[in-house]
C-alpha cells in the first residue's frame, strides 16, 4: 500500500510507486478522503491523474480511502506500507505512523530512500511553484502540469 494525499501526483511519488511495482506482486495506491481539508484537486480528479499516470505498470492500482489508514489496509488484504522518506526530517513523523499503525493492527511499514533528485520535491511546493508562473516540468508528469496550470488562476502567475 502506498498511501497519501496525491494532491497532486508529483515524480517523487511516482518514483516510489514504480519501484514498490517491482518489489511487490500487488500494489494499491491509496488516496485519503480528507474531509476536514479541501485540496486543490478533487479525490476523483487525484484518482484519475494517478491512473494515468501508473498505466504502464499492470500490477498498480489506485483506490479511494477514508478513515484509517490500517482498516483500509485490512479490506484491500495489504500488509505492507511503502513510505518514501525524501530527508531526515520526514522521519519524525513517519516512524510515529509507523509505530502507531503497527501498534493499531499489525500493519508493517518499510520506508524507501527517495531518489535524490526528487529529495525536495512535495505536492505544496509544487503547487506554489506554479501558481506564480515557475516551471514544474521536471516535477510532474505532463498530465498533472496542464491540470495545474488550468486549475490555477490566471491572474496571480505573471
Ligand atoms: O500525503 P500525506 O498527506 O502525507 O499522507 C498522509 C497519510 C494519508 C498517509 C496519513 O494522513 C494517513 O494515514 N491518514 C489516514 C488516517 C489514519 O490512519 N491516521 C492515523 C495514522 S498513524
Amino acid at each position: 500500500m502506498c498511501p497519501g494525499s496525491f494532491d497532486p501526483v508529483t515524480n517523487g511519488h511516482l518514483d516510489i510507486v514504480g519501484r514498490a511495482s517491482r518489489l511487490f506482486d500487488e500494489v494499491i495506491v491509496g488516496v485519503l478522503i480528507n474531509q476536514s481539508k479541501t485540496g486543490l484537486f478533487t479525490v476523483d480528479e487525484r484518482i484519475d491523474m494517478l491512473r494515468e499516470v501508473t498505466r504502464s505498470y499492470d500490477n498498480v492500482r489506485v483506490e479511494s480511502f477514508r478513515g484509517l489508514l490500517v482498516d483500509f489496509c485490512h479490506a484491500q488484504r495489504a500488509s505492507v506500507l511503502i513510505k518514501g522518506l525524501r530527508a531526515v526530517s520526514d522521519f519524525d513523523y513517519e516512524l510515529q505512523m509507523a509505530q502507531m499503525n503497527i501498534g493499531l493492527a499489525g500493519v508493517e511499514t518499510l520506508f524507501m530512500p527517495t531518489n535524490p533528485l526528487y529529495s525536495f520535491l512535495s505536492s505544496s511546493l509544487v503547487k506554489d511553484v506554479a501558481k506564480w508562473g515557475g516551471d514544474i516540468s521536471a516535477h510532474v508528469p505532463e498530465v498533472v502540469r496542464s491540470a495545474l496550470l488550468a486549475r490555477l488562476d490566471p491572474p496571480s502567475r505573471p
